[in-house]
């Protein structure tokens, strides 16, 4: 089988981890390396919790230090969803053949990108600022990449501030850089990622079946899942593993090609990812497919599969 030869930059958290024990398991995916952010925690917290998970799962994969903070501004980490460490306070052990890689996460993509030229696909589950010093630093990097899947911004609704979805609004420079850069892109935003929901039932069935990941899948959610019940949710957005599933199984999303900006300057429309999807006025440019929709329950299904295949 051709494998995608993929690169995953995560701010882990909960549903980051998620998407990391499904796409350890996807036997369509080469995972070349991993590179860490500053978004739901802080970098020290998102880089060592990439570790934790991969230690839970038994998987070794290099991964790499990135930012500390947006281009611009300072950190806002989201505890209410991924608790005080990033791991909905599960307390996991860093394993001890955790390697530490001096090169910075944009050096190592590169490098990668350079070892599979035009055929590197990467996926982005947190604010973009890796990927923009990437871009900027290495100017042959956007020839290099394939494809460029994120879970991130909206072509409605907002989930920090009524126009802005999180990753984007936490860095809206840098993913202003990566809409702009020419790469093809696959954007994962939360049209599609709150239809994504797994449920308690979901859950307590994995965690039923006795693995270690089932019952770290049940537990990492718990924060997030008190705050969303308490808002009308019937269960937890698996929102990080939609651009996962999505380069795997693109038949369960419907997509529209459109020409997406992000707002920079704005004040209350600041990170906003504005879309011609229902506009007369079109971008010059269809620069990204915006995924909608999904088959909810296939989707589930196949997460649930990879979960389950885990020790
Ligand atoms: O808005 C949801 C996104 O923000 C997800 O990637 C979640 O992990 C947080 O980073
Ligand atoms: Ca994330």
């Amino acid at each position: 089988m051709n494998k995608y030869p993929v690169w995953f930059d995560c701010d882990t958290g909960v549903d980051d981890a998620i998407a990391l024990m499904a796409l350890h398991t996807l036997e369509e995916i080469d995972l070349i390396g991993i590179s860490a952010v500053c978004g739901n925690a802080l970098l020290d917290d998102t880089f060592f919790n990439t570790h934790r998970v991969c230690g839970l799962i038994g998987a070794s994969y290099p991964i790499y230090r990135g930012a500390d903070k947006p281009l611009y501004g300072e950190p806002h980490v989201s505890t209410a969803f991924h608790g005080h460490n990033g791991l909905g306070d599960v307390e996991l052990p860093i394993p001890d053949s955790a390697v530490m890689h001096d090169a910075p996460a944009w050096d190592a993509l590169h490098a990668a990108a350079l070892q599979h030229p035009g055929e590197l696909r990467l996926i982005a589950t947190g604010p973009l600022t890796n990927i923009a010093v990437a871009l900027t630093k290495y100017p042959d990097l956007a020839s290099l990449l394939h494809t460029i899947l994120i879970m991130g911004g909206s072509a409605s609704v907002g989930n920090v501030t009524p126009a802005a979805e999180f990753n984007i609004y936490i860095d809206p420079h840098a993913a202003q850089i990566v809409f702009k850069s020419g790469v093809p892109i696959v954007m994962c935003g939360l049209d599609v990622t709150l239809k994504a929901v797994l449920t308690p039932d979901d859950w307590d069935e994995l965690a039923a079946t006795g693995s270690k990941a089932g019952a770290f899948t049940k537990a990492c959610l718990q924060p997030a899942w008190r705050m969303l019940q308490a808002m009308g949710f019937a269960g937890v957005p698996m929102h990080d593993a939609c651009p996962v599933l999505y380069l795997v199984h693109p038949e369960l999303f419907s997509v529209e090609e459109a020409g997406v900006y992000v707002e920079t300057h704005g004040t209350i429309t600041q990170g906003k990812t504005v879309t011609d999807l229902y506009s007369d006025k079109q971008f010059e440019k269809k620069n990204a497919k915006v995924v909608l929709d999904v088959d909810r329950d296939r989707f589930i299904e196949i997460l649930k599969a990879c979960i389950r295949r885990l020790p």
